[in-house]
């Protein structure tokens, strides 16, 4: 039974390979988000330039990926309410960065979560306010369809989208997604598997961190990674569960 499924879906990306329209824009293949229709989007920047996307949980706390922090904190900005890469938007320092004690980059990254601090607190506005967790036992089911949104490239080796965009996905079986055609046991029980509608879309390089939404108004996952080419099926995006998390993320925001 579950080998037929996993034919059965392999037959369905191959049917999407073979045949999905082949039309690129952004995300790679989303389309740009109604402006401040995510206002828990956050951008973690550089020097001014995006790094990764961010999610706010809490007044004071984003929810990104750990991998994405490779710099000292003092480079690092937070930017809220913001649509268009680059317009004045409400920006933050960051106080403290908790990534996930278990978090590790090799062999493939696992528990990829961090909590970032802000140096301030967030007044809620129609444009910037938290997005709730989802409750510990809250599992995302094969076959739920999500939404992943941000800012990053929109074409292979491209350049990072300017405005804000969003993609529709669905989540893979686990255990197809991580057989040996596919990520070959890299994928643990805490991930979710993703893929498009249409060949040609995927999340990409800049979205990491960000948010997958599959019931409304809470995160169900932060986007951890992908293939270097960021629309092969055969390596479907992955990102970190949330619900697993919520206890620590819980525990960490009190402390
Ligand atoms: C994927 O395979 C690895 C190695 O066999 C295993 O440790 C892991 O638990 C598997 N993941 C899932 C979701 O079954």
């Amino acid at each position: 039974m579950e080998a037929r499924l996993s034919q059965l879906l392999l037959l369905v990306l191959g049917a999407l390979w073979a045949g999905g329209n082949t039309f690129e824009t952004h995300i790679i293949g989303g389309r740009e988000a109604a402006p401040n229709s995510h206002p828990y989007m956050v951008s973690l920047q550089k020097a001014g330039t995006h790094r990764c996307g961010g999610v706010l949980v809490h007044r004071k706390w984003v929810l990104t990926a750990a991998h994405c922090l490779t710099n000292r904190i003092e480079q690092l900005r937070l930017v809220l309410g913001l649509h268009v890469l680059g317009d004045p938007s409400l920006t933050y320092r960051i106080r403290k960065v908790v990534k996930h004690p278990e978090y590790k980059e090799a062999p493939s990254l696992q528990n990829d979560l961090a909590l970032l601090k802000l140096d301030g607190k967030v007044k809620p506005s129609r444009t910037i306010r938290p997005l709730a967790l989802p409750q510990r036992r809250q599992a995302v089911a094969a076959g739920a369809r999500c939404s992943v949104a941000g800012w990053g490239l929109t074409h292979q080796g491209g350049q990072l989208a300017k405005a804000l965009q969003e993609l529709d996905v669905h989540v893979l079986d686990a255990r197809m997604c991580n057989n040996s055609r596919f990520w070959n046991g890299d994928i643990t029980p805490d991930m979710i598997c993703l893929a498009a509608n249409a060949k040609n879309q995927a999340p990409c390089k800049g979205d990491s961190g960000g948010p997958v939404v599959c019931r409304r108004g809470q995160v169900a996952g932060i986007v951890s990674f992908s293939s270097k080419v960021c629309t092969d099926i055969f390596k479907p995006s992955v990102a970190t569960a949330v619900a697993p998390y919520t206890p620590w993320i819980k525990k960490t925001i009190r402390r």
